[in-house]
């Protein structure tokens, strides 16, 4: 059951039996949600790069972690060039750009980082373990009254919360790619996720001019649950050869109204992030019809894992926007 919501005026927020709802309009924001003020995003790839983004944008001061400098300096180039998009738009004024750039510190040190965190938001690689051993060690290292959320695609929030002391502060906040465009926010609520922590986290997807929709903890939540299945028929279809990567495509975006085809929204996702999650599907209902197609595995064991290796179903040649379908799949 979800509303149609204002993002500015307010948000929605329903129970967990969904029969009754909660409105929270900006002149009733609590307190805690005032106070959040230091952002640590854990994880600098695709996703980490863009919360920074968004948060720096916003006024946050943010620390961006990731575990070598190469790949920190790697996130402020893209975060640089993302704002001049913005810049060249009228989106954002330059002294606003350097103003952003300047609230975010990156660090190797995760110790360093979550120091005088209100909010640690992982982003790091969709991978349980990673996960696991990083909650842990946040749980640790994190001011006891944090709140740490997950940008997990399908990892169980649960899961995530039990490896801490602390699981009523544990909860996913699954921004969508490009973070700074993208509306939706899916807020999860783990079993043990306090009513509080979820409306803090609503109420700063607020400030973040984003819609927020809070879900259940089970796997894929719902955004995946619905989007990885056709993005593995997609890939089915081309694997089976029914049609080809361009056809597949046009018919999902002329047909559908979809604004960008399944096998480049694939690419863009990355395809290796789409093998986890159909994987913690597939484990998660303990159902085969989420079993990751044959080349979709294929594909991410020989490392063509869409835009961010260069080459997926299509290529993306370095420096330019122009695409065309991997010489792999041509005709
Ligand atoms: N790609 C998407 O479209 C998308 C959308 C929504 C959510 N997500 C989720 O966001 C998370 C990140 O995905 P991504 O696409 O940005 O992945 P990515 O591979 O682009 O980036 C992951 C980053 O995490 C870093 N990392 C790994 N272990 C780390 C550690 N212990 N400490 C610090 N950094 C570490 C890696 O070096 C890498 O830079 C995943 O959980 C994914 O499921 C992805």
């Amino acid at each position: 059951m979800v509303r149609n919501t204002k993002p500015k005026l307010e948000i929605v927020q329903h129970t967990r039996s969904f029969k009754t709802s909660k409105r929270i309009t900006p002149n009733r924001l609590s307190q805690d949600f005032y106070s959040m003020k230091n952002i640590t995003v854990i994880g600098s790839g695709t996703m980490g790069n863009g919360i920074a983004h968004l948060f720096a944008q916003q006024g946050f001061a943010v620390s961006l972690v990731d575990l070598s400098p190469e790949q920190l300096s790697m996130a402020l180039t893209t975060i640089s060039k993302n704002m001049d998009r913005q810049v060249t738009k009228g989106t954002l004024s330059e002294s606003q750009k350097m103003a952003a750039l300047q609230r975010i510190q990156t660090h190797t040190d995760l110790a360093m980082a979550v120091v005088q965190a209100d909010l640690v938001v992982e982003a790091a690689t969709e991978n349980l373990e990673i996960k696991l051993e990083l909650f842990r060690q946040l749980d640790q290292l994190a001011p006891a009254t944090a709140v740490l959320a997950s940008n997990t695609s399908s990892i169980s929030i649960t899961q995530i919360a039990a490896v801490t002391k602390r699981p009523a502060q544990v909860i996913g906040m699954h921004f969508m790619n490009p973070v700074p465009v993208m509306k939706l926010v899916e807020v999860i609520q783990g079993y043990a996720t306090s009513a509080e922590t979820t409306s803090q986290i609503m109420q700063l997807a607020l400030q973040l001019d984003k819609v927020a929709v809070e879900v259940q903890d089970y796997p894929g939540f719902v955004a995946n649950r619905i989007l990885m299945p056709m993005i593995n028929e997609a890939i089915y279809t081309l694997f089976e050869g029914v049609a080809g990567v361009s056809e597949i495509d046009t018919v999902m975006k002329l047909g559908m109204a979809h604004p960008m085809g399944p096998l480049q929204l694939a690419d863009f996702i990355g395809l290796d992030v789409c093998l986890s999650i159909l994987s913690v599907l597939q484990e998660g209902f303990g159902n085969p019809k989420y079993a990751p197609c044959p080349l979709l595995r294929t594909m991410v064991a020989a490392g063509f894992k869409g835009v961010k290796t260069g080459e997926g179903f299509y290529c993306y040649p370095a420096g330019t926007k122009d695409f065309t379908v991997s010489s792999r799949f041509s005709k």
